[in-house]
C-alpha cells in the first residue's frame, strides 16, 4: 500500500523521486539499490511522458535491454491491467551472445553482459512490484514475436550497441509503435559506441523515425505526431526550471527539444593533494591548515566589521 501511494505521489507530483517501500524478503531494499544507468533527467522525461499517457488507449510497454531493471522498474509502474510489459534481454545467456564455443571471437565493442542473470533482473523487479512483466531471454530481433505490430505505446531501446543490431531495433520500433507512440533509444551519442548513433540517423534520414528531444544519454522519438510529445517533455522542463534547461534546435526541418540536466555540468570541487596529511587532522594537515586559515579569514572580517561600527 505504501509503494502505491508512493507512486501516486510521484504520479502527480510529476517528480521523480526512486524512493520505493519494497518487500523486507528481498535483498533489494530501494530503487537506489539496483544497479544500472538510469539518470535523473531520463527518469523525470520518462515519468512525465508516461503520465501524460495516462488516459490514451490501452498499448503495450516494450523495453529492449533490462540488464538489472533500473528502467524497468520504472516503465512498470505505468502498467495498467489490459496491457502487457514486454522485456527482452540476452540476460548473459552465452549461446545467445554467439560465445557460447571456446572458440568464438568475441566482437569489439559489443557488450556482452556475461555476467549477468535472468534471477538477478527478476529478483530485483519483484522487490519493486508485484509480478514479473513478459520476460523473454532473447535477442532483441525476437520482440516482434511478442508484441502486435502497431501495439506499442512506449519503447525503451536499451539494447546491443552493434549497428546491424541496433538497425534492426529501429526497424522493430516502426513495426510495433502505434501512431502517437514514444521511442526511447539509449546511448544516441557515445563516442565507444558509434553504431548505435549511426542506426538511428539512418532510421531519422530514411525511415521515418522523427527524433524530438535529447538528453545528454537518450533521444526520444515518434514514428506519428510529434506534438504529444513535445508537449510531455515541455511539462518536465516547466516543472524543474532550477534543474533543466531547454535549447530549441532546428533538424531536418523541425524543432528538436536539447534537454541539458544544470547540475550534470558542475565543475568538480578542487582536488586536495592525496598526501598522509589530506585524511589527518593533525598539526600540518591539509584540512587543519585550510580551517585555520578560513578562522583567521573569519576573524580578520569580524575586526574590520567592529572597527567601522566603533
Ligand atoms: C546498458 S544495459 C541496459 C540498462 C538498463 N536499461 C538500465 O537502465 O539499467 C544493456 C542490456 O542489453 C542487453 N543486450 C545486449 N545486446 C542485446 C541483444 N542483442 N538483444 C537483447 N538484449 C541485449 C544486455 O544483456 C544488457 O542487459
Amino acid at each position: 500500500m505504501r509503494r502505491c501511494l508512493e507512486a501516486q505521489r510521484v504520479a502527480r507530483s510529476g517528480v521523480p523521486n526512486p524512493t520505493y517501500y519494497v518487500r523486507m524478503a528481498s535483498q533489494v531494499r530501494t530503487y537506489r539499490d539496483i544497479d544500472g544507468w538510469f539518470g535523473w533527467t531520463d527518469h523525470a522525461l520518462f515519468r512525465g511522458i508516461l503520465d501524460r499517457q495516462r488516459d490514451s488507449p490501452a498499448g503495450d510497454l516494450v523495453e529492449i535491454g533490462a540488464f538489472k531493471g533500473k528502467s524497468a522498474v520504472v516503465i512498470g509502474d505505468y502498467l495498467r491491467p489490459d496491457e502487457q510489459f514486454v522485456v527482452v534481454d540476452t540476460f548473459g545467456d552465452p549461446d545467445l551472445l554467439g560465445i557460447a564455443d571456446a572458440d568464438a571471437e568475441p566482437t569489439k565493442g559489443r557488450n556482452y553482459f556475461t555476467r549477468l542473470t535472468r534471477g538477478q533482473f527478476e529478483e530485483n523487479y519483484l522487490s519493486i512490484h508485484d509480478s514479473l512483466p513478459t520476460v523473454v531471454q532473447a535477442l532483441s530481433i525476437d520482440v516482434v514475436n511478442h508484441v502486435a505490430p502497431g501495439s506499442a505505446r512506449f519503447i525503451h531501446v536499451d539494447g546491443s550497441h552493434q549497428y546491424e543490431d541496433v538497425a534492426e531495433d529501429c526497424r522493430s520500433v516502426k513495426q510495433l509503435l502505434r501512431g502517437d507512440g514514444v521511442v526511447v533509444f539509449d546511448d544516441w551519442r557515445k563516442p565507444d559506441c558509434p553504431g548505435v548513433a549511426a542506426a538511428i540517423w539512418d532510421s531519422a534520414l530514411h525511415d521515418g523515425l522523427i527524433p524530438v528531444a535529447l538528453s545528454s544519454q537518450k533521444l526520444y522519438g515518434v514514428h506519428g505526431d510529434p506534438d504529444p510529445l513535445m508537449a510531455a517533455v515541455r511539462e518536465v522542463l516547466a516543472a524543474h526550471p532550477q534543474r533543466l534547461r531547454l535549447k530549441e534546435i532546428d533538424l531536418f526541418g523541425r524543432t528538436v527539444l536539447s534537454v541539458a540536466d544544470t547540475k550534470r555540468g558542475r565543475k568538480p570541487q578542487p582536488s586536495v593533494p592525496r598526501d598522509r596529511s589530506t585524511a589527518s587532522t593533525g598539526p600540518g594537515s591539509v584540512r587543519l591548515r585550510r580551517v585555520l586559515a578560513d578562522n583567521a579569514a573569519t576573524s580578520a572580517v569580524a575586526r574590520w566589521a567592529r572597527s567601522r561600527r566603533a
